[in-house]
Parts: structure tokens; C-alpha cells; sequence
């Protein structure tokens, strides 16, 4: 899309105006709101970590939801907000060093991008690869019986990802929340009860 049409579909956008007006860093915030109001996971957890926190509209609502959880957020970009429970690492996730966290979490989440090319299928594999290597460090981070959320953009790679969770977790569901744009192909893969 270009960046002037993008400009104009921001300016018309009601979740874009609404995020603003309650003081939300990005309207990505509505999207887990209604996420944890289908499946109630933030509210029982206690330490997660996020992909791709920045700007820090998941953060906020993670707060807001469960005021006594601890973050970690990891993100290449600033995250525009600050909290004592949020440990903020400016890195590629790749770079993070993942050992000290060994079966910390009992939640990932997973917002994380790469800058579009507006060639979906590429798009697609891109945004698949980071996937498959967060999913990759689950055994490793995330308690027996966690959960995970994540966002992907449809296409082919997807099938094989929802296998692989579905090896992993005891529930594996799809979630279209309202405020995720009805002609974006994105789609959240919510993951609950990890077995280890
Ligand atoms: C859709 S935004 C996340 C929005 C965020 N959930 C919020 O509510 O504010 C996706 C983020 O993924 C980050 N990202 C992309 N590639 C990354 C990488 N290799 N390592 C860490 N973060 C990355 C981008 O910098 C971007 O901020």
C-alpha cells in the first residue's frame, strides 16, 4: 500500500481515533483486548514474554488486564512506554539471549512483523519464519501448561504451523478479533496448554 493511501485509511479508521483518545499506543490494543475476552489467558498469568512489542499498545492492555504480570518485551524499535514491569530489550529476537529465561514464561505473545513488500505470498513466508522460530524456542521458555498468541498473515505456510502447535498444545484455535481489519489477512493462532 502506498504511504499516502495508508495515511488516509489511518485517518478513517475508528480504532485508530478510538486508540487515541484512550491514550493507546497503537490500535493493536483493541485486538488483544478482544482476544483475552474470548479466552481469558492474560488475566491468569504471571510472567510473559512479547515479539514485537513496539510501539507498546499490547503492553498497555497486557497491564491493564492483569495489573500484577511482568514483561518481557523485545522488540527492534523503541517501545514508547515505561513500567517497572516491563524489562524492554532493544534487539533482534534472534539476538536475545534466551538462556537465562529456561521455562520462565507461561505466556509468549506474538505481534511481530516484518516490514511489508506488499507481495503477500512473501509477506507470508516472511512473517512465517519468524514464527516457526519463536515456536522453535517454546520448549525451551514456556512452562508446562502455557500459552501462546500469535499473529500470522494467511497463506501456505500456515497449515504446517497450526500442525506443529497443534503437536505441542492441548487446544489450538483461530481468532479473527473485529478490530483486525476485514481486508487484512491476518489471523491470530491462540495456543492453550502447553505440554512439555
Ligand atoms: C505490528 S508491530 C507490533 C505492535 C505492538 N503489538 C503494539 O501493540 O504496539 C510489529 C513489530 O515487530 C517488530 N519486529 C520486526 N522484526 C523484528 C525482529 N527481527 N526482532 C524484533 N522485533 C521485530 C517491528 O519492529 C514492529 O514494531
Amino acid at each position: 500500500m502506498k504511504s499516502k493511501d495508508w495515511l488516509s485509511r489511518q485517518n478513517r479508521d475508528l480504532y485508530v481515533k478510538k486508540a487515541k483518545k484512550q491514550g493507546y499506543l497503537s490500535r493493536a490494543a483493541y485486538k488483544l483486548i478482544e482476544i483475552e475476552n474470548k479466552f481469558r489467558i492474560i488475566e491468569e498469568s504471571k510472567k510473559i514474554i512479547e515479539f514485537g512489542a513496539s510501539p507498546g499498545g499490547w503492553s498497555q492492555a497486557v497491564l491493564e488486564i492483569n495489573p500484577k504480570i511482568e514483561i518481557t518485551a523485545i522488540d527492534l524499535l523503541d517501545l514508547k512506554i515505561n513500567h517497572p514491569q516491563i524489562a524492554f530489550y532493544k534487539e533482534d529476537y534472534l539476538k536475545f539471549n534466551y538462556d537465562k529465561q529456561e521455562n520462565y514464561f507461561d505466556l509468549i505473545l506474538s505481534d511481530i512483523a516484518p516490514n511489508t513488500t506488499g507481495h503477500k505470498s512473501t509477506d507470508h513466508l516472511r512473517i512465517s519464519i519468524m514464527l516457526f522460530d519463536i515456536i522453535d524456542l517454546q520448549d525451551k521458555i514456556l512452562v508446562n501448561g502455557g500459552n501462546f498468541v500469535a499473529k500470522i498473515w494467511k497463506g501456505s505456510e500456515e497449515k504446517e504451523l497450526v500442525n506443529k502447535l497443534r503437536n505441542k498444545f492441548k487446544l489450538v484455535s483461530y481468532f479473527k478479533p473485529d478490530s483486525s481489519r476485514k481486508d487484512s489477512s491476518e489471523i491470530f493462532i491462540v495456543a492453550r496448554n502447553f505440554i512439555k
